[in-house]
């Protein structure tokens, strides 16, 4: 891993264990709510094993998890389209991909991801196009976000999905979206217990 990418992560993972911990007073609406290391090298992990190069994300935060997937996607090539609402967090995660070297791999869309989503789907280049997903934004509406999303998504391209385990606050409501995926027929999924618990599903056709 190249230099600005490895400081850029290790700076954002002492700020989320500071925030984690407590250790920080950090108002509900400017924390990271970042994926664990461990994910991250999972995302980045999977997108290698499948020669990811156009990729979606819902919900960037400050860009942790787009930086772990940027350093896998830039060596394929690739793209990152990456949804977020909170205007602090995008001026963080612009800063934080222009340290790591990574912006221009990088279309952040401002917005709510729900019209965002509905805008993607319906352009025709889209349709079939991205071939890694990561979901991680707000629980309420992630089987819309999937069933939108789905799509979306090329044959053998893999969605996968953050906190199917915690917080335990989402417990049930990520069961019902593990669910719903099961009862799909042209996808495949399962229920990882690495990080926060990570859904990870393919699609077959
Ligand atoms: C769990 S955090 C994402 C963490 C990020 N993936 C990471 O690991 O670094 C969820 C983010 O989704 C954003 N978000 C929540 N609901 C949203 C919505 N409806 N539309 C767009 N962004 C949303 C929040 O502002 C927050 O920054």
């Amino acid at each position: 891993m190249n230099k600005a990418i490895f400081e850029v992560l290790e700076k954002l993972e002492k700020q989320s264990s500071l925030e984690k911990s407590r250790q920080v007073n950090v108002s509900s609406d400017e924390r990271m709510l970042a994926i664990t290391k461990e994910t991250g090298e999972l995302l980045n992990m999977l997108i290698r094993l499948k020669n990811a190069k156009n990729m979606l994300e819902v919900g960037m935060s400050v860009g942790y998890s787009t930086i772990w997937c940027a350093e896998a996607i830039i060596e394929n090539n690739g793209k990152i389209i990456t949804i977020e609402q909170n205007a602090k967090k995008i001026q963080r995660a612009k800063e934080n991909f222009q340290n790591a070297n990574v912006s221009e791999h990088i279309a952040i869309q401002e917005g709510l991801a729900m019209q965002i989503l509905q805008e993607l789907s319906l352009n025709e280049d889209y349709k079939v196009f991205f071939d890694f997903v990561l979901i991680d934004a707000d629980k309420e509406n992630v089987i819309e976000y999937f069933d939108m999303i789905l799509p979306m998504v090329s044959v053998g391209g893999v969605i996968v999905t953050d906190n199917m385990l915690y917080p335990e606050k989402y417990r049930e409501s990520m069961k019902e979206y593990s669910s719903h995926i099961q009862a799909i027929q042209n996808v495949r999924t399962i229920t990882s217990p690495i990080g926060n618990g990570e859904e990870i599903t393919i699609k077959l056709r």
